[in-house]
């Protein structure tokens, strides 16, 4: 019998409207369009505004997107998994609160905190119900609300996020695709470097939090980056090579968007053309867990059945990993 694999059947989308500009970041921080641009790579990002919206908002859209375009009856989902590190409550769980809107009723569901590497690891996660055999369609979101947790003062760290959710559905296969392999890892050193300090158990908020700024992300830029561009670069290439992936086999690099220059110098490695790198971290910033399903979602028509896409990724934790996925379908 052939091994069941878990292939991605369906994509879906969702950014806020609200588009906040470089030019609009520098009434608000001592910054500039071009030292944004030319550290970054990003132009803009989308902001999800209003009252009593988190990131539930995002993901539920997402995942009616998706449920549209694949005509699949909500009924049927077993499993939703939401990758996130801005849920809307500490508790419940943010997918309990999608699957619930989305009507999928019959589902059970959880959270996934592994910040800009969550949506990899619910991936594998949810591929792995599937390869077992034991369900037959997980949704798997991705998606933050960096808005919620960024200090606008901070110029280190409101250039660089913003907000969105994406989605995919996995169904088993007997075919040679889906999610084919993966490396993920994880080093608790790095709290050091990226972290947000108040609001948990350990520092629960108080007055005194608050006025130390303490629930806003702390990110020393210049050491993860350190971090990023050669762990991801690492765990990309050590994947490709365990798979025998090549420049010319891969069809596409799946970055994790941070910045252009750490998704510059991954490509690299790999021998990847920027032509088979898909970008649109000048369109939405680094959406934290939503990254790497939002170019799922930008680039589906591009894809043909059969496609090697390498999807790596790095973020707070630290966390990283990649996932080899060969494509399952076509265009419509
Ligand atoms: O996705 C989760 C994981 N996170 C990452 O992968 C992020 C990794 N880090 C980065 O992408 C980069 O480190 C940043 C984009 C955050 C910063 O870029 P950098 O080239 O590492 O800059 P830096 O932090 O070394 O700062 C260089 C200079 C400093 O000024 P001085 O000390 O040289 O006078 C900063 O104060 O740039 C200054 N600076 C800014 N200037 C204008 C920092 N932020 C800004 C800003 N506008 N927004």
């Amino acid at each position: 019998m052939n091994k069941i694999r878990a292939a991605i059947t369906g994509v879906g989308g969702y950014v806020p409207d609200y588009v906040l500009t470089n030019k609009e970041l520098e009434t608000m921080v001592e910054t500039s369009d071009e030292w944004i641009t030319s550290r970054t790579g990003i132009k803009e990002r989308r902001i999800l505004k209003g009252e009593n919206k988190g990131v539930s908002v995002m993901g539920i859209e997402a995942v009616k997107d998706m449920l549209a375009k694949s005509k699949v009856d909500p009924k049927e989902i077993d499993c939703v998994i939401f990758a996130t590190i801005t849920p809307d409550l500490t508790f419940p769980a943010t997918a309990n609160i999608v699957a619930t809107a989305v009507g999928a009723v019959n589902a059970f569901s959880f959270d996934v905190a592994a910040a800009c590497s969550g949506f990899i690891y619910a991936l594998t996660t949810g591929a792995s119900f599937i390869q077992s055999g034991m369900y037959k369609k997980v949704i798997v979101i991705g998606g933050d609300k960096m808005s919620a947790i960024l200090d606008y003062t901070d110029r280190t760290t409101c250039i660089i996020f913003g907000d969105g959710a994406g989605c995919v559905l996995l169904e088993p296969t007997t075919e040679e695709v889906g999610v084919m392999d993966a490396i993920l890892k994880s080093d608790g050193s790095g709290e050091t470097y990226l972290n947000l300090k108040a609001g948990g158990s350990r520092l629960p908020a108080s007055h005194e939090t608050i006025d130390k700024r303490l629930h806003y992300v702390y990110q020393e830029g210049a050491a993860v980056y350190k971090f990023a561009v050669t762990n991801m670069a690492d765990v990309a290439a050590q994947l490709a090579e365990r798979n025998h992936l090549t420049a010319e086999t891969i069809s596409w690099l799946v970055p994790h968007q941070a910045n252009k220059r750490i998704i510059d110098a991954t490509a690299s490695r790999v021998g990847i053309d920027e032509s088979k790198v898909m970008m649109n971290i000048e369109r939405y910033g680094n959406t934290t867990a939503g990254t790497i399903p939002l170019l799922l979602w930008d680039y589906e028509k591009r894809l043909k059945k059969g496609d090697n896409l390498l999807i790596a990724a790095f973020g707070g934790g630290f966390t990283w990993g990649a996932v080899y996925v060969k494509w399952a379908y076509n265009p419509n």
